[in-house]
């Protein structure tokens, strides 16, 4: 009890050293709080175009989604257009975004005999002629709450422009992030919002990506069949982590990207499906539930927090924080820092306990690893004097990364190690092996990254 009281004291300092911080570097050189907790390879060039996404912690976009639930049961049981529960929404949204360092405008209209809202927010920066946006529509149906629809897409976008926030990032392009009302009623929010952009400003939009139900129960991981460069961006993603796709070819008219394409504006996104009956061959690549919809609470009452896919969800916010991070930085592709195999699926460490592990199976590649292997580790804990940490080879040899110590005194586990792994053959298992040896902290492994 006694030391863990004075951790707490200790843990309290650093954080008031960081606020110290914060307050010395204002917001003019946010990258110099970024570097200690992003996993950067020594060996990455420091051109722009190495910019990479953070991991977006899921349990981040899940807190949103029970706000969401929490201010559709104070309102009568939903968040759809003119009703308090909308309003409230991006009420929510934006007192975050204002927080961050967004530029937020509410933007009103009116349909159906009632105001409606679109939220956009821009992030300070970048070329103000070539705009990269991501969207959601917030509007829920009138008959529930609306968290997989559209609950999922608007947590899933605000998390990345917080991260974004978080990061420092300085995209080579403009970023607006926007939440869309009235989508529900015939996508009127975002035909509204496009159909008042002068010609000049439309033409500045090189891009629009949206997010309309991507923590479906039973998921499909679907990509829209869209402009090439984006849908590529998705896919090689969801390839990175072992995760098959399927192009969602209906996706023309059913949401918000609709209102930009028509104006022609490259437009992609991410959907997990909806009313549509999850087939045999799909449930056994994504597991799940074949003969089942994928979301048997579309546009029902049902349609709550219990309604989400935490893993569908999570890959899915990865995914669109990665889109957004290599849509934004020049037209450049991927610098030569090695191949880069990850997983972001959290595992929990039990507080004092046995050891868990998370791991990569890597295959095709010839020979031994390299001498210098890059390990990326990222484990979210409130202690990690309490940690140790292993890489463990296919062959089952472990190599100490990180040892337990009284002395570690601060949250998480955010570092890149290197290793000499040229001993090991390269194909095969993979795994971060962790273990809390004190009680009262804990936390999970929130991803573990492998670049040869
Ligand atoms: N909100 C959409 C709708 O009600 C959900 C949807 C169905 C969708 N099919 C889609 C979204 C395909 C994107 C792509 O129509
Ligand atoms: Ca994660
Ligand atoms: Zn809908």
């Amino acid at each position: 009890m006694t030391i863990h009281a004075s951790r707490i004291s200790r843990r309290r300092t650093a954080a008031s050293a960081v606020l110290a911080l914060a307050a010395l570097v204002g917001g003019a050189a946010p990258t110099a709080l970024a570097a200690p907790s992003t996993p950067v390879a020594p060996s990455a060039p420091a051109a722009p175009s190495a910019a990479t996404a953070p991991d977006i912690p899921v349990a981040n976009v899940k807190a949103h989604l029970t706000q969401f639930q929490s201010i559709a049961s104070a309102n009568g049981g939903n968040r759809a257009h003119g009703r308090p529960g909308y309003r409230a929404s991006v009420d929510y949204l934006k007192a975050k975004l204002d927080a961050a360092g967004y530029t937020t405008t509410v933007q009103q209209f009116t349909t159906n005999g009632s105001v409606g809202y679109n939220l956009i927010a821009d992030w300070p920066g970048g070329d103000a002629d070539q705009v990269l946006m991501a969207g959601a529509h917030l509007d829920s149906v009138s008959s529930g709450p609306g968290i997989n629809d559209n609950g999922s897409g608007s947590a899933a976008v605000l998390e990345a422009a917080l991260a974004v926030s978080r990061a420092g990032y300085q995209p080579d392009k403009h970023l607006r992030f926007a939440w869309w009302g009235a989508e529900e009623l015939g996508l009127v929010g975002s035909r509204y919002y496009v159909g008042n952009l002068s010609a000049t400003e439309r033409s500045k939009i090189s891009g629009y990506l949206n997010f309309d139900m991507i923590g479906s129960p039973n998921p499909g991981y679907f990509v829209y069949d869209d402009d090439p460069v984006i849908e590529k961006t998705f896919k090689d993603y969801f390839a990175g982590i072992g995760v098959p796709t399927e192009i969602e070819t209906e996706a023309d008219g059913r949401s918000d990207h609709t209102s930009f394409k028509n104006a022609g504006i490259p437009v992609g996104g991410l959907f997990t499906g909806a009313g549509r009956t999850k087939t045999s061959a799909q449930a056994q690549k994504w597991g799940g539930t074949a003969g089942q919809a994928f979301d048997r609470c579309y546009h029902s009452s049902c349609d709550t927090t219990s309604n989400i896919n935490d893993t569908a969800l999570d890959r899915n916010s990865d995914a669109l924080a990665h889109a957004v991070w290599a849509l934004s930085s020049g037209g450049t592709t991927e610098p030569p820092t090695g191949d880069t195999y990850e997983n972001t699926n959290d595992v929990a460490i039990p507080d004092n306990g046995g050891a868990v592990s998370s791991s990569l199976s890597i295959t095709g590649r010839t020979g031994n690893a390299p001498s210098n292997l890059q390990v990326g580790v990222d484990i979210v804990h409130t202690w990690r004097g309490d940690l140790v940490v292993d890489l463990i080879a296919p062959d089952g040899s472990a190599y100490r990364l990180k040892n337990a110590s009284g002395s570690d005194s601060a949250d998480n586990v955010r570092e890149t190690y290197t290793v000499d792994a040229s001993s090991e053959t390269a194909n095969g298992t993979w795994q971060l092996r962790v273990q809390d040896t004190a009680r009262y902290d804990t936390g999970y492994i929130n991803s573990f990254k492998l670049t040869f």
